[in-house]
């Protein structure tokens, strides 16, 4: 996995306790800021959901931490 290769720390969405999926869906359908919104032709809401499970079953890679406090 290239963030553990290359030592980076954390992934943003996974390990995020506070992740809701109405909150992701409406990121993804909206945009936020700097973030491009996704319309239902590129991105089903199905799939959104798949996204939302994948990343809500992932763990944290051992080496992740924040770097401010390393
Ligand atoms: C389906 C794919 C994606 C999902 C599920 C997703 C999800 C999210 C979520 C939930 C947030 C809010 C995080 C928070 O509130 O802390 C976020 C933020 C963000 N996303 Fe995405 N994202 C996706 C694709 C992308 C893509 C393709 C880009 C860039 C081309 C992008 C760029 C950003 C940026 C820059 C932010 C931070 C908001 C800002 O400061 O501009 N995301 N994303």
């Amino acid at each position: 996995m290239l963030l553990a290769e290359k030592g980076a720390p954390v992934p943003s969405l996974i390990g995020r306790e506070d992740l809701q999926y109405d909150y992701l869906h409406a990121v993804v359908r909206n945009g936020l800021i700097e973030m491009p919104p996704f319309r239902p032709t590129e991105l089903s809401d199905e799939e959104i959901e798949e996204i939302y499970e994948h990343i809500m079953s992932q763990e944290l890679p051992a080496n992740a931490g924040n770097p401010a406090s390393s």
